[in-house]
């Protein structure tokens, strides 16, 4: 049993997604917010992609204004969209690679490419009161490198693990990854491809303190609404963290 409650953010992307597929008014992302505070998310998460496939601009400044929980905004580290983070000073930002060809953001991000650059984005954010996480893969050299360039928190990319959750491998990648964030003072976070079905064993690692967790949710929705979809995943993942 751990005693701490891990933290939910929905990734409400998606909703996004279903409304650019008729470049339309509905449903609109902002309209989402209170629904999944309601069903007991802890944060709302949303990501600007470069391409705005999904969220547009007037859609983030939207949600920053509606989230009254936490507010994750995800971006790439592009001045761009670092100029934006400092205007709108959500909560948390959370750096992601981005690659437009891809579907999704398939991999964790390359803490070496350009260090001095994201220290100096990070710094100018940390220095704004935005906590800052980096979504990298589970593997000590990202993992040394976030802390090295100042991030306070780093994201584990859990698709590996969601893709084959039957591979021991997948799983222990994580759990170490975790454990050796957490000793260098780091705060550990995780997502992507997390489910109802496969999250327990990653919301079960004690040193993980958030979820963020998008596409499962909003599918689910489909059937079940919102509120259920996120009341299920949560349950899920207190039965996994022995929580009633
Ligand atoms: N975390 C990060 C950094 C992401 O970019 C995403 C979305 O790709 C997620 C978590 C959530 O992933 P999913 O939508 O598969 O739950």
């Amino acid at each position: 049993m751990t005693d701490s409650r891990q933290r939910l953010y929905i990734n409400i992307d998606h909703i996004a997604t279903i409304r650019q597929a008729r470049r339309g008014h509905e449903p609109m992302p902002v309209d989402s917010v209170g629904v999944c505070e309601r069903a007991g998310a802890d944060g709302i998460t949303a990501h600007l992609r470069e391409d705005r496939r999904h969220m547009q601009d007037a859609d983030i400044d939207a949600i920053a204004a509606a989230v009254t929980t936490v507010f994750n905004l995800e971006i790439a580290a592009t001045d761009e969209m670092i100029a934006l983070a400092l205007r709108l000073r959500p909560h948390q930002v959370s750096i992601v690679p981005e690659r437009r060809e891809e579907v999704t953001t398939e991999g964790g991000l390359d803490v070496s490419a350009n260090p001095a650059r994201l220290m100096e984005s990070i710094r100018r954010m940390n220095d704004a009161g935005i906590r800052t996480s980096l979504f990298i893969d589970a593997d000590r050299d990202s993992i040394a490198r976030s802390r090295d360039v100042g991030a306070l928190a780093v994201e584990l990319h859990t698709g590996r693990y969601a893709h084959a959750p039957a591979d021991p491998a997948t799983l222990d990648a994580l759990v170490t990854g975790s454990t050796y964030a957490r000793s260098l003072g780091l705060a550990v976070h995780a997502g992507h491809g997390l489910t109802t079905a496969n999250v327990g064993p990653v919301a079960a690692i004690p040193e993980i303190e958030e979820l963020n967790i998008g596409h499962h949710v909003v599918s689910r929705a489909v059937f079940v609404g919102l509120d259920q979809a996120i009341r299920e995943l949560r349950a899920a993942m207190d039965a996994a963290r022995g929580q009633p």
